[in-house]
């Protein structure tokens, strides 16, 4: 993608500077974290973040500063200086992980604009980034908060707000959520806020900078919509998002046209009477066998699944190996994995990098 098919300059991203967390280790998706951060993890064929920035740049936002921390090199390695997706891009790593609000504070040097969109770096969203801006604007607040409605709101921070939209409370992880209004990730800061945090300690924005701004009575404003939504956190949702970005549920400008009921890659095989659907995605250079059945996959580069082996809502790691007829189902393998004939692995089951499972090496069935 070139900065010439996107829009100029719209509307309210004048001025504004973007700041995109990605330094977390990414433990919940471990082992495909293990060698790779968590944004930079192929998703419907580009790296996660690439999602991310491309609605950034498409918003008009170009100036973006990425907070690194965990494998800090391998963002600048891949992305350089943005120009080949029309941002400038610029990359401050901490010495120690200083959590969300620390990593904001630690780019403020990279920060000349009053108006700052801070993302975290692994959100999968469809939210018109310009209304954001135009809701902190209109009511101008200290920081704007996106928020999303979802059904279990316990896992996330749960944020009551008044009539008038205004934040009255800030409740992380709460079992007894009063809203199902939850932190949607992204945020509008006004640069004096970001000065206020204290510098060169790990600080969570979540559990210290918004409760103190809203005990010391300042105006956090939400913004809530019912755009597209996802945490890619989980391998659950990183399948699901994977899958929606696949079959056109899942807005991404870095995408195009490019949506079905799977997606295969440069240089991949899919062998005769294989099924690919559910939003399955095949890396390049990987091979399917004949007649395997693959339903919500995510298969990365130079993965092998051979004949009749079966893979659902599951994924399988940068040159891992399935065996013929092994069944695979919500599942991660990782890096390298080889996976014997006829094994079956279901529900939550992760596999490490470069483990050997031999034919039959694992069931759940007795009928081999
Ligand atoms: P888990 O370990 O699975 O919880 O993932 P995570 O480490 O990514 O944590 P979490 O999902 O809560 O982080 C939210 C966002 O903030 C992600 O985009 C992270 O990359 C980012 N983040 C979390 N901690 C840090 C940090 O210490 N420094 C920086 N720069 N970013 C962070």
């Amino acid at each position: 993608m070139t900065s010439d098919n996107l829009a100029d300059t719209p509307p309210g991203a004048d001025g504004v500077q973007a700041v995109v967390l990605v330094g977390g280790k990414g433990t919940r998706l471990r082992p495909l974290t293990l060698s790779a951060p968590k944004p930079m993890l192929p998703t419907a064929g580009v790296p996660f973040l690439t999602h991310l920035l491309s609605r950034i740049r498409e918003a008009g936002i170009v100036d973006v500063v990425l907070g690194t921390s965990f494998q800090a090199h391998v963002f600048a390695e891949y992305y350089g200086d943005g120009s080949k997706l029309g941002l400038n891009l610029t990359y401050v790593t901490e010495t120690e992980p200083l959590g969300t609000g620390g990593a904001i504070r630690n780019v403020l040097g990279e920060l000349t604009a009053d108006t700052i969109l801070v993302f975290n770096g692994d959100v999968l969203g469809g939210t018109d980034v310009r209304e954001v801006l135009a809701t902190h604007r209109r009511s101008g607040a200290d920081v704007t908060m996106h928020l999303v409605s979802v059904s279990d709101p316990r896992a996330f921070g749960c944020v009551p707000t008044d009539e008038t939209g205004r934040v009255t409370d800030f409740l992380e992880k709460t079992q007894d959520p009063p809203t199902d209004q939850i932190n949607a990730g992204t945020y509008v800061f006004r640069r004096s806020v970001i000065e206020e945090i204290e510098a060169g300690r790990p600080v969570s924005v979540e559990r210290e900078v918004f409760p103190k701004l809203l005990a010391d009575g300042r105006h956090i404003q939400a913004h809530a919509d019912h755009a597209y939504w996802r945490d890619m956190g989980t391998p659950e949702d990183f399948v699901r998002g994977s899958a929606d970005l696949v079959r056109g549920i899942a807005p991404s400008p870095a995408l195009g046209d490019r949506r079905g009921e799977s997606l295969v890659h440069e240089g991949a095989g899919v062998g005769p009477g294989a099924v690919l659907i559910g939003g399955t995605v095949v890396g390049r250079g990987a091979e399917i066998g004949p007649r395997a059945r693959l339903d919500g996959a995510v298969i990365f580069d130079g993965a092998v699944v051979e004949a009749g082996a079966v893979v659902e809502r599951s994924i399988i790691g940068f040159g891992a190996r399935l065996g013929p007829r092994a069944l695979v189902r919500d599942t991660v393998i990782g890096d390298g994995a080889d996976v014997g004939a006829r094994c079956e692995l279901l529900r939550g089951a992760r596999v490490w990098p470069g483990v050997q499972l031999p034919d039959n090496g694992i069931r759940f069935s007795t009928d081999v």
